[in-house]
């Protein structure tokens, strides 16, 4: 007891330390896309996000053998509802959003951090032994205990983009609508605290007017403003967030002159001027922009995460290596740094687009939009890349035990060197694999992508 008096003034500071440390790491997850033909089991992957210790991942569709893999992992999940599947979860009176959250959360959850009993359960457990003195659970139960209490653990994306200009409004009336339905639905399954669902838009959804083209002029677009405050009231007074995804590559895509420096986190040279706050880089100025549409409407508070980030490695002139592992690079240490953005500083919550190359995605813009990978489609990582900001830690780990089928091998690896070239594919798959075609929407428009059923590797998991 002695012990455990003596002991206790220091310990409220150790928690914070530790709390803080959680919490930069858990700011930073990735997009898992899987609009390709060619992956790796689920297992595998949840492996390799365990031993880089990545804690947070962005589906854009359930996946029985994903979820199945993911359920009982602390890792968080923000799964998303197809845009081509809004328009079902917004009747019904929320009979089929129920359906939806029945069969693709709520039995995955049973089993995991999100489920508020079982966290009852740790804490009991936890208990048990800071009571019998076992020093190592001391500092890490009551955190696990009060992270697990109040952290949201889920995230549901209601849809995908759906006022994305492209799609031309189909999705005008059904969002909302959806977003409730599958709000209440969490709600009534007791899972309304840890699990919140918010949408993901597009930055087209706001802007800077031409006569202020600085963030201190955002607002969203005249189209939809009525429409997105409306989505922005539910959102607040339901705990959501409210989810953007932010391209600085694109800008650099669509303007030969677009400085480059600031599409990267090197602008200090030239900044951009917006009354007292100075922007060095993209980033802020997109992300401020948001943040000075929502003081515009009511909502200055507003949490914000930024859904999809990232830099491709092919397919454009400023798509590379070497610019994604500078551009995710200073990305990184500006979100771990805390600094935040002028307007709202502290930690920003993000996703990097994304884990591994898609061979199957749409080609709106070019085919640099199937190579956001920060791995190969194989799971060897492209470049070292730091997530944890750790010091000890040492680049990205690639996915273990991955086995080739020889004759396969010799057809990807040995003719089209080691990246996947997306055009080249299909001849392959026809040669070896069995594919079904599946409908797929994602990005703009219906896709059609290739799903193989048998996969190219060997491995003993499958
Ligand atoms: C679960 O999600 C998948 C993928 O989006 C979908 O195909 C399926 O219909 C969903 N289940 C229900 C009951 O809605
Ligand atoms: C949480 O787990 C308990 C069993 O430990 C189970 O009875 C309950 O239904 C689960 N809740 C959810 C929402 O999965
Ligand atoms: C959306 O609802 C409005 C008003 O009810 C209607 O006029 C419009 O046609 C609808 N749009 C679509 C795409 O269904
Ligand atoms: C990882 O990032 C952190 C913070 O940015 C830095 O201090 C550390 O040196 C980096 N570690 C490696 C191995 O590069
Ligand atoms: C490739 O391997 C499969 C499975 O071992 C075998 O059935 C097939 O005949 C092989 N194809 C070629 C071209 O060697
Ligand atoms: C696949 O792996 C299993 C188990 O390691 C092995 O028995 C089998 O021969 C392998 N098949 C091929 C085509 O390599």
């Amino acid at each position: 007891m002695l012990v455990l008096q003596a002991r206790r003034s220091t310990q409220p500071l150790l928690i914070l330390f530790f709390v803080f440390m959680c919490i930069d790491v858990e700011s930073i997850g990735i997009n898992w896309g899987t609009m390709a033909t060619h992956q790796l089991p689920p297992d595998m992957v949840v492996q390799m996000l365990k031993n880089n210790g990545i804690n947070k991942i962005k589906l854009f569709e359930a996946d029985n053998k994903i979820l199945t893999a993911l359920s009982g992992t602390d890792i968080e999940v923000m799964l998303a509802i197809p845009n081509d599947m809004l328009a079902e979860m917004s009747g019904d009176n929320g009979v089929a959003a129920a359906y939806w959250v029945k069969e693709n959360v709520t039995q995955y959850t049973y089993n995991s951090a999100v489920n508020i009993s079982i966290t009852f359960v740790y804490a009991i457990d936890c208990l048990l032994f800071v009571l019998k003195n076992q020093f190592q659970y001391r500092i890490s139960c009551p955190i696990g205990f009060l992270s697990k209490l109040y952290r949201v653990s889920w995230y549901v994306a209601v849809g995908n983009e759906p006022f994305h200009e492209t799609h031309n409004g189909i999705y005008f009336n059904v969002t909302l609508p959806a977003l409730r339905n599958i709000q209440n639905a969490l709600n009534d399954a007791g899972l309304g605290s840890k699990i919140k669902a918010t949408v993901p838009f597009n930055a087209d959804v706001y802007f800077s007017p031409d006569w202020n083209p600085v963030p201190s002029g955002g607002d969203f677009r005249p189209d939809i403003r009525d429409l997105i405050i409306q989505l922005v009231q539910y959102l607040s007074e339901n705990g959501s967030p409210f989810t953007i995804n932010i391209y600085p590559f694109l800008s650099l895509y669509r303007n030969e002159n677009f400085p480059k420096e600031f599409a990267f986190f090197d602008g200090a040279n030239m900044p951009v001027q917006d009354g007292d706050a100075k922007y060095t880089n993209l980033f802020d100025a997109y992300l401020d922009t948001l943040l000075w549409a929502l003081r515009r409407a009511g909502y200055p508070n507003m949490q914000i995460i930024v859904g999809e980030i990232g830099w491709p490695t092919d397919g454009d002139k400023h798509a590379n290596v070497a610019y994604a592992k500078r551009f995710n690079e200073g990305l990184i240490q500006h979100i771990l740094s805390g600094r935040g953005t002028p307007v709202r500083r502290g930690e920003i919550e993000i996703y990097i687009s994304s884990l591994f190359d898609e061979n199957c995605k749409i080609l709106v813009h070019g085919t640099f939009e199937r190579h956001w990978g920060i791995l190969e489609y194989d799971g060897k990582p492209k470049y070292d890349i730091n997530l944890s900001g750790n010091q000890a830690k040492k680049g990205l780990i690639g996915a273990q035990n991955v086995q080739y089928l020889s004759n396969c091998t010799s057809l990807g690896y040995g003719s089209y060197g080691n990246h996947l070239t997306p055009h080249k594919i299909p001849g392959m798959v026809l040669t070896c694999l069995t594919c079904i075609v599946r409908r797929v929407t994602r990005k703009a428009g219906t896709v059609i992508s290739l799903v193989w059923q048998k996969r190219l590797w060997n491995t003993s998991t499958e």
